[in-house]
């Protein structure tokens, strides 16, 4: 383990341009439950029934408990992981964070520039009107709660058959195109188009260009999606995973995974990165 923390580090100090791809492992020991892991969101809530937005405008009072249990992880603080992410930035080694997590913590830990994929549970979308407010400034006593134009707030995180928010999706695609080192963190990547980031670094030659893509769940494409075909090695930017299970990535596009928790592997290769340069 010590070897590939040290492989990590030495690998970040010699890239030009390092970017992180996050999940919800990187906020599990914040205390936030994963979505697929025993005892995860989707566990207890079915995602085709609770986090579409087909289902959402069909029954938007039972969608809204839910987004109320995300709303409610404001007592949720940052880990050694999401501090260790901050450090790198600060020391000049990290050019951005694109997070499918909804939670704020990066932002809390100190990143500044933090791409959030999926949007964000701090603010509300009118479905009608599309007036965004902060979270904060409407009443969540009943659900769901109505816009001043009648129409229904959602939050403004991203549900399944959704768009990605232009701006995120713009900015990933470049970041993932510009790289030459991607950290992959806590994330299952089995949700598309966020999982296909690592794939664009990789694969340079391909460069997919995508305007607009609806959120998606692997089961959509009927089980294991194509995944582009080349030798993992041989091109493109460098993919270092952090997870403690391998996943989709690890042996076809990852150049090697540290299977440790991001609060434990995180500010160790920050401590290596330190050591070396002393
Ligand atoms: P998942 O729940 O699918 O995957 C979490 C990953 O984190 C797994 O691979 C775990 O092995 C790993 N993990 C668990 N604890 C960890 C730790 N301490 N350190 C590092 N890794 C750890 O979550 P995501 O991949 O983030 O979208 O899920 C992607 C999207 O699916 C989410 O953004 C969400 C969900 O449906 C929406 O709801 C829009």
């Amino acid at each position: 383990m010590q070897n590939l923390i040290e492989r990590a580090a030495q690998a970040i100090r010699r890239s030009r341009k390092t970017i992180a791809l996050t999940g919800a492992g990187i906020s599990a020991e914040s205390g936030i439950p994963t979505f697929r892991d025993p005892g995860g969101l989707w566990d207890r809530y079915d995602p085709e029934e609770y986090a579409t937005i087909q289902a959402f405008r069909s029954d938007p009072a039972k969608g809204w408990p839910m987004m109320k249990d995300f709303t409610e992880l404001k007592t949720a603080k940052p880990n050694p992981g999401h501090h260790g992410l901050a450090q790198l930035e600060q020391m000049g080694m990290l050019h951005c964070i694109i997070t499918q997590n909804v939670d704020n913590l990066h932002q809390a830990a100190g990143n500044r520039d933090v791409i959030e994929f999926h949007g964000n549970m701090r603010q509300v979308v009118c479905m009608s009107c599309r007036k965004l407010l902060p979270l904060d400034e409407i009443s969540l006593d009943t659900l769901p709660p109505y816009c001043s134009c009648k129409g229904v707030f959602k939050p403004a995180g991203v549900f399944f058959g959704e768009p990605i928010p232009v701006d995120a999706m713009y900015r990933s695609q470049e970041a993932a195109q510009s790289c030459d080192l991607i950290l992959v963190i806590g994330t299952s990547t089995v949700v598309y188009p966020a999982a296909d980031i690592p794939r664009i670094s990789k694969d340079l030659e391909k460069k997919p260009k995508y305007n607009s893509v609806n959120l998606c769940h692997i089961k959509r494409y009927g089980g294991r999606r194509e995944v582009l075909s080349y030798s993992p090695k041989e091109s493109g930017a460098q993919v270092i995973e952090i997870n403690p299970e391998k996943t989709d990535l690890t042996q076809r596009i990852s150049d090697f995974i540290i299977q440790e928790k991001a609060g434990v592997a995180i500010p160790q290769i920050v401590a290596a990165i330190k050591a070396m340069a002393s």
